[in-house]
């Protein structure tokens, strides 16, 4: 079995370079007819510079015209930043995911991990869940950006830093049914934090389930090796392509997978 030779240096494998990051493609906006550029004041300095920067980008849900439940998500991006401001490929699957699975979440408890955009939080308050959209406290503009997805898209999601690993005391007030992650297992150096937050969770309302998507880069053994360690298993796995509609998986690349996690029945506090 593969799970028991991966050691660290297999973790360290995955971690990417600054220049792999920037060739994991453009940031996944939605429909291209829709995306304008605006200027909503998000950084401060250069009127001009801020314009280039930042952009509107609108995912469509079922069909908005056709369809009365279907519905569209409008999200403010930074072209310039790294992580936190763009739609990634992966929010865009999970996103797409959460949609497909709307009787699930509706009424459901759902807190997003390192959401970014929030794309697919955002998704979820749409449908009728209860949403908390996290990311690392250490990145105020990352959080208020979020608050604002919510203000456009007129959501009262709650909004809060949450950095994995780190134990503030609004933490412990989460009991989520359905935790979300896209695209938040892209640094080795980070996974053991998130792994342990996602326990904690999970821990915090038994029944409840993590889904994330995530670039497939060294084989879902990694993920593997990460559940059998914090005493999580696999209660689903789909390629992320697989559910797509054509039109949306055409504008996207890269060997994506989406997996749902829980704690396994021999799950003890102490692991
Ligand atoms: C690749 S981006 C994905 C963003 C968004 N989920 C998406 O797919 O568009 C990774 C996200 O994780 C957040 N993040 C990174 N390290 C974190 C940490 N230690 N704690 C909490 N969030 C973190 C980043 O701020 C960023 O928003």
């Amino acid at each position: 079995m593969l799970l028991f030779i991966l050691g660290q240096s297999a973790l360290e494998g995955v971690k990417i370079s600054p220049k792999e990051k920037r060739n994991r493609g453009p940031p996944a906006v939605g429909d291209m007819e829709d995306m304008v550029r605006e200027n909503d004041g998000v950084t401060a300095g250069d009127p001009a510079a801020v314009q280039e920067m930042t952009t509107v980008s609108v995912h469509h849900f079922g069909n908005p015209v056709e369809a009365e439940d279907g519905f569209s998500v409008t999200i403010i991006e930074n072209m310039k930043e790294e992580y936190g401001l763009f739609v990634w490929p992966c929010s865009v699957i999970l996103a797409e995911y959460v949609w497909q699975q709307r009787s699930r979440f509706s009424g459901a408890a759902v807190v997003e991990l390192g959401a970014g955009t929030s794309l697919p939080g955002l998704v979820a308050a749409k449908v009728g869940a209860d949403v908390t959209l996290t990311d690392d406290s250490s990145r105020p503009e990352v959080i208020a950006n979020m608050r604002r997805q919510c203000g456009i898209n007129n959501l009262e999601c709650k909004v809060m830093g949450l950095t994995w690993g780190l134990w503030d005391s609004n933490v412990f007030d989460l009991h989520p049914d359905i935790i979300l992650g896209a695209d938040v297992l892209y640094d080795s150096n980070a996974f053991d934090d998130l792994f342990a937050t996602v326990t904690f969770l999970l821990e915090s309302s038994p029944s409840s389930v993590f889904i994330t998507s995530y670039h497939n880069r060294s084989g879902h053994h990694l993920i593997e090796f990460l559940m059998v360690k914090w005493g999580l298993k696999c209660v689903k796995l789909l390629d992320g392509f697989s559910f797509m509609p054509p039109h949306k998986a055409s504008g996207l690349s890269g060997d994506i997978q989406l997996v749902e996690i829980a704690l396994a029945s021999n799950h003890t506090t102490e692991s």
